[in-house]
């Protein structure tokens, strides 16, 4: 007789494992709602499309699950409870309607939280807010009970919180069922349609509720023939997928083809001022929201990497949103158009063009023509999510213009989910820059996404700017990222979405804590400290061993994955390194190359434009430089990239002996599925590491014929 092998098909628990609920879970808790409930959005919405209810039911959920699991109770709201979750019509005593910071453009998102000696009240206007009530008091475990009596209220900073899969419906033959996906299948197709069972995709919104996200577009940018179907005949899949997230709030948003009024719709043109095509779009949203009242928006990638859009009729991006916008606006619908346009097709023996410059020049000159329902968003960095660029300048550049900023989650400059590479260091340095300088005073990246960039219109801050938005790791992976430590970025996301100003290492901390809560939600200490180890420079580490001073790529062409120094050296992609026998670099300054410099604001137009002031980890993004050039840190630019190579892989060395440290805790602390998977993950990341070593230092050596100063191997 053989042995059946079961597998377990429920996925990671992630950051909700049960035992993260114990610190309520053992309470006595209670929601209150008023009567009557929650206003109806206005019209005729569908049976079950109206969220307040269903989120409320939710929220019961919860606390049902809680307590059963830890053995408290969930009593009657009179009965004394220790943690009461009460919404309200206002939310009223002290603090009341004093957001966090800056004016409250959550949408009611924010909810209050008062500790008087023990006992916890949180109170919200939304089911949904008092929901996010609900995960902060888990987030905090014992201390959201025991901790000094508090009465504080908390908002998100940003209005939009949004993931954007990059999911196909069908396989792509180039990409897959996931464009630059590295965790399986899609979440929410198989066999080229919507999967009948999307149980999955409520416990994804169950988890991108606790970190505050609270939008997700179901399909790639790159919208395909199959996938752009999704708007008119497959509306009531769509509808399904927005009933699988609902009960959590999440709203859902589509990826749209500007092409589909003639794809789709038959006519001879999709030129944005034909009347014909403005009709086509507004009956397609009409269909849309009458399907799925609290849909969100559309998302659009156009004319770029072969999208179309509104260049082909002479038109410009102002008047492609615009009309989007337009259809939507009835609806309160939002339109997302991307900012990332440049020529793909690019001559390589070209210096003078170049893709850095490409956004701003396209949109700059655009701003204060959107419409205020239209977010451009924009790529947190001007060429594409590498491990390390100067922040974009059209960030800084378009006052006038709701700017959402938008990351990448999925790793696919940053290892792939095969390395241990923790983002959120990074994103937070994209989202603390001060494109005006000015110190501590001076506003920052996330100042300009909530709506409170310097000479920001009426319309722009009262909309609370455009926001954030990522493209998510998730797939039908166990772990749901591949590597179980990339469940940290996705967390990471959504929590600097709800308060950039995090500190990286401190979200790291909440997620080990709930990830890796034991039953009763204790934390072995010896987890938390070799995850610190592992995560809090591994971006750093994985900038160390990859493509140096900011100079971008060296990838394999195509998939992204490990090093090819010239790889993309000759094509037509715009992503050049410029390496020579002498030295390296793309020159973007005014005075000798591009101009790309010129697109910044003070002060940094004039310290990235001087050699004596740019700093070195963007030396190689600005300037072209000899090896010999001696950095501000005191090495030369080869013997930087040499030390930095070593270095890197050591780094990696020591994290794979901080996990092999915890050998011993499996499978009690640490799950045995769980380690298995980061072992192989950390093996492969190493040897990656020493193949980027490898490559890049022989590439230098043999190109500049300079050795390493302490005579190490190199080949
Ligand atoms: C990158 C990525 C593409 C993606 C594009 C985008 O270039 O490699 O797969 O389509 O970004 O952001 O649209």
């Amino acid at each position: 007789m053989t042995s059946e092998i079961v597998v377990d098909p429920a996925p990671h628990p992630a950051w909700l494992p049960d035992g993260a609920l114990a610190a309520a879970g053992r309470r006595r808790v209670a929601v209150a709602t008023p009567e009557p409930a929650e206003p109806q959005r206005g019209g005729v919405a569908p049976p079950g499309s109206d969220s307040s209810p269903q989120v409320v039911a939710t929220l019961r959920a919860e606390l049902e699950r809680a307590t059963a699991a830890h053995g408290g109770a969930v009593v009657d709201p009179d009965g004394s409870p220790d943690l009461l979750l009460a919404l309200v019509h206002e939310v009223s005593g002290p603090g009341a309607r004093l957001p966090a910071r800056g004016p409250d453009t959550s949408g009611g998102d924010g909810f209050r939280i008062v500790r008087d000696g023990g006992r916890v009240t949180v109170t919200a206007e939304t089911p949904t807010a008092l929901l996010h009530g609900w995960f902060h008091v888990v987030r905090h475990g014992e201390t959201a009970f025991t901790g000094p009596d508090v009465d504080e209220r908390h908002a998100p900073a940003f209005a939009l919180r949004v993931l954007d899969h990059w999911d196909n419906v069908d396989v792509h033959p180039v990409m897959g069922q996931v464009e630059r996906g590295y965790s399986g299948g899609s979440i929410f197709y198989a066999d080229g349609r919507v999967r009948d069972d999307l149980s999955r995709v409520t416990t994804y919104a169950r988890l991108l509720a606790a970190t505050g996200v609270d939008r997700v577009c179901i399909n790639n940018v790159n919208v395909h023939a199959r996938e752009a179907r999704l708007l008119t005949d497959d509306l009531p899949e769509v509808a399904r997928v927005a009933a699988a997230m609902r009960p959590y709030g999440v709203r859902t948003h589509l990826a749209v083809s500007f092409a589909a009024p003639m794809t789709l719709g038959g006519l001879p043109t999709s030129d944005p001022l034909d009347d014909d095509v403005r009709a086509w779009w507004r009956a397609a949203a009409d269909r849309v929201w009458a399907t799925i009242p609290d849909f969100g928006g559309f998302v659009v990638k156009a004319d770029s990497e072969g999208q179309p859009g509104p260049f082909a009729y002479g038109r410009d991006h102002a008047d492609g949103a615009n009309l989007l916008a337009e259809a939507v606006a009835p609806h309160d619908g939002v339109v997302h158009w991307r900012a990332f346009v440049y020529d793909h097709t690019q001559d390589w023996r070209d210096r003078t063009t170049d893709r850095a410059r490409a956004a701003y020049d396209h949109f700059a000159p655009l701003d204060g023509r959107f419409a205020d329902n239209v977010v451009v968003q924009v790529k947190h960095g001007p060429i594409d999510f590498q491990t390390r660029e100067a922040v974009s300048p059209v960030l800084a550049g378009m006052p006038a213009t709701r700017l959402a900023l938008e990351l990448q989650v999925t790793q696919e400059y940053t290892g792939q989910q095969r390395h241990a590479c923790y983002l959120a260091p990074w994103w937070s340095e994209n989202l603390g820059f001060r494109p005006w300088g000015a110190g501590e005073d001076g506003a920052a990246v996330r100042d300009v996404v909530a709506g409170r960039g310097p000479s920001a219109p009426a319309a722009v801050a009262d909309a609370g700017g455009g926001g954030i938005a990522a493209v998510s790791n998730v797939g039908d992976d166990r772990f749901w990222t591949g590597h179980p430590l990339a469940q940290a970025n996705l967390y990471a996301f959504g929590r600097l979405a709800w308060d950039p100003t995090l500190e990286p290492a401190a979200i790291l901390d909440e997620w080990v804590g709930l990830t890796f809560a034991g039953p009763d939600g204790g934390l072995e200490p010896r987890v938390r400290e070799a995850l610190h180890a592992v995560l809090d420079d591994s971006w750093r580490t994985y900038e160390s061993y990859t493509a140096p001073l900011g100079v971008g790529f060296m990838v394999r062409p195509g998939h992204h994955y490990g090093p090819d120094v010239d790889g993309y050296e000759y094509t037509p992609w715009g992503t050049y390194h410029f390496a020579d026998r002498d030295g390296i670099g793309v020159d973007r300054t005014r005075a000798t190359g591009t101009g790309f410099t010129g697109q910044y604001p003070e002060p940094w137009r004039d310290v990235y434009e001087d050699l004596a002031t740019c700093p070195d980890e963007l030396l190689l993004f600005f300037h072209h430089v000899p090896y010999t050039h001696v950095l501000r840190s005191g090495v030369t630019v080869v013997q930087h990239v040499y030390d930095t190579h070593f270095a890197g892989v050591e780094r990696v060395r020591e994290a794979v002996a901080a996990w092999e440290s915890l050998a011993d805790l499996v499978p009690g602390a640490l799950p045995a599925d769980v380690d298995a998977r980061v072992r192989e993950r950390l093996a492969e990341q190493l040897r990656s590491a020493v193949e980027w070593r490898d490559q890049l230092n022989t590439y230098f050596f043999r190109k500049s014929g300079i050795p390493d100063a302490h005579g190490r191997t190199i080949f």
